[in-house]
């Protein structure tokens, strides 16, 4: 090497050392104190060992004197591997100026988002900072409004993952919301459109950050996060095991995974898991794991609307989605939130080619008022929408109960789905034997010498001849009436069935769902 060389090169390590930094030493340890990684540990964590490649870590701002200039200005962007797969990735640093987002670091996202959306490969966030870097006023608002639309022209193309693992407050918060999963980390990070001090003010209202915003906040009650972890750590290795699943962007067909799994197990258990009682309840997620590849079942959402289940698993090497009801919880009826939340999840998957399976076990949609006032009406019919919209695979099986309405909006044939298989315990009717032997009986059963008994007997009645999957297995609205232990099988032999499925909506520029 010439001497010039080694000088220039001298300079480069120089200037990287500077960069590496960040801001510096002191705010490092400090940023550290509470368990937290810094953002370049985030990065190497998330990726795999030795794959990141920073892009513009040499860029600075502008605006701010030169003595104040740091390297990078606050977030690293760049791209590498995620089980070997290409991401893009974002990564702010509160150690400078609290990771605020400026100009110049909005347009460092910027450029990978954009080179995430040309390249088809999935964009990762990592959000933690103070918000909209306070000293450049509007041209910051600009460089988030610049974000928003890039993760709306995204949205559908290519997979979008956010994890928060600091402050992200204001409108900062809606970048993350636009994305299609959101992770927050408990007691470090938090989100809300306005904090503490301006509720206060306006509301007079007392609330904690963690409260108002946190972690278990988000996840429990709002649904604004999918998923919770206990350290930056854990929330990293989380994202890398959700993205094992999704496919690179709208058109990537590559996501099976070869597996031990026999694809015509024969699950003897199951025969065995619906109570004879119907009121009694029984655990879906049991269910979902002895027939799913390996037991191995990434759940989401996992404590916000439980009376549903979300989330991913495979057949026969293959990632599908999973929506399930949950008869545990509120005996697995549709509420706000389960359609909500249902929702949201079949559009993910119809937008990236995951079949749809359905597990049904569902009384009905919640009564009450505060359904009511709170607009059931619109939100139930987001879950009918995305079901009825969606043209990749749908493959339903009936448990046990399957009423009225919520049968149909459910992944039901009428609905657009492909296959719909029952247990022979199932019962798919307009409602309960009871409820309607009260409705349409009533006056047999008043005018009876024992109103009980005629009550009982019509009920039984009434079950024999409508609670059961034969009449709509008559109708051929239902495909087969299987024996429990066989629903893997069945499951797989119908994915492969629909393996080439080709299925098309009016052209249209897009649909009105009702939001
Ligand atoms: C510039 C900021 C900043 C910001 C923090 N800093 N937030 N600098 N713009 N938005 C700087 C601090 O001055 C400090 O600099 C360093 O980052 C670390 O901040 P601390 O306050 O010391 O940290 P901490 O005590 O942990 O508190 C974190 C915080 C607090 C809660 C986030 O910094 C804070 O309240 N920041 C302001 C939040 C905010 O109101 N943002 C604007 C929201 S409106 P030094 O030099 O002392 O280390 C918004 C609109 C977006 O974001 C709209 C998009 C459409």
């Amino acid at each position: 090497m010439t001497e010039l060389m080694q000088k220039k090169i001298d300079e480069l390590e120089k200037r990287n050392e500077t960069a590496l930094a960040g801001g510096g030493a002191d705010k490092i340890a400090k940023h550290k104190k509470g368990g937290r990684l810094s953002a370049r540990e985030r990065v190497e964590i998330l990726l795999d060992p030795g794959s990141f490649v920073e892009m513009d870590r040499f860029v600075t701002n502008r605006s701010t004197p030169e003595a104040a200039r740091v390297p990078g200005d606050g977030v690293i962007t760049g791209y590498g591997r995620v089980n070997g797969k290409l991401i893009y990735v974002s990564s702010q640093d509160f150690t400078v100026v609290g990771g605020s987002m400026s100009r110049t670091q909005a347009n460092k996202v910027c450029k990978v988002m954009d080179l995430a959306l040309k390249n088809g490969a999935p964009f990762v966030s990592i959000n933690d900072s103070g918000g909209a870097r306070i000293q450049e006023g509007i041209e910051s608002l600009g460089g988030y409004a610049d974000i928003f639309s890039r993760n709306v022209l995204s949205s559908g193309v290519i997979p979008q993952i956010t994890a928060i693992m600091g402050p992200c407050a204001g409108g900062a918060v809606y970048s993350p919301s636009i994305t299609d999963f959101v992770f927050m980390v408990e007691n470090t990070s938090y989100m809300f459109v306005t904090g503490p001090d301006v509720i206060k003010a306006v509301t007079h209202e007392e609330v904690t950050k963690e409260d108002l915003g946190g972690a278990a906040t988000h996840s429990q009650k709002s649904g604004v996060a999918h998923f919770t972890a206990h350290d930056d750590k854990h929330c990293l290795l989380l994202i890398r095991e959700l993205l094992s699943f999704l496919p690179s962007n709208n058109l990537d067909d590559s996501v099976s995974l070869a597996t031990k799994d026999r694809p015509d197990r024969i699950v003897e258990s199951l025969n065995s898991l619906i109570p004879d009682s119907p009121k009694k309840p029984y655990d879906m997620l049991a269910l979902i794991s002895e027939v799913v590849d390996e037991g191995y079942f990434l759940e989401i959402h996992k404590n916000f609307a439980a009376n549903i289940i979300v989330g991913f698993a495979r057949f026969n090497g293959r990632p599908v989605g999973i929506v399930a009801n949950q008869p545990q919880i509120l005996a697995g009826c549709l509420n706000i939130e389960a359609s909500r939340k249902a929702a949201r999840f079949i559009r993910f998957c119809d937008a990236f080619n995951l079949p749809v399976v359905s597990f049904v076990d569902v009384p009905g949609f919640l009564p009450g008022k505060d359904q009511e006032w709170n607009g059931i009406i619109t939100h139930g019919a987001k879950l009918l929408y995305a079901y009825a919209e969606a043209t990749v695979p749908k493959v339903t099986l009936i448990t046990r109960k399957a009423y009225g309405g919520a049968y149909i909006v459910m992944g039901s044939k009428l609905l657009r789905s492909d296959v719909n298989l029952a247990f022979p315990s199932a019962e798919i009717a307009v409602m309960g034997a009871e409820g309607a032997v009260n409705i349409i009986k009533r006056e047999e059963i008043s005018k009876a010498k024992d109103p009980a008994a005629e009550r009982s007997r019509l009920t039984a009645e009434y079950e024999t001849q409508f609670s059961n999957p034969y009449v709509s297995a008559e109708l051929g609205y239902t495909d087969e009436v299987i024996e429990p232990a066989l629903t893997r099988k069945r499951i797989i032999d119908s994915l492969e069935m629909l393996k080439n499925k080709r299925d098309i909506i009016p052209p249209k520029k897009h649909g009105n769902i009702p939001l």
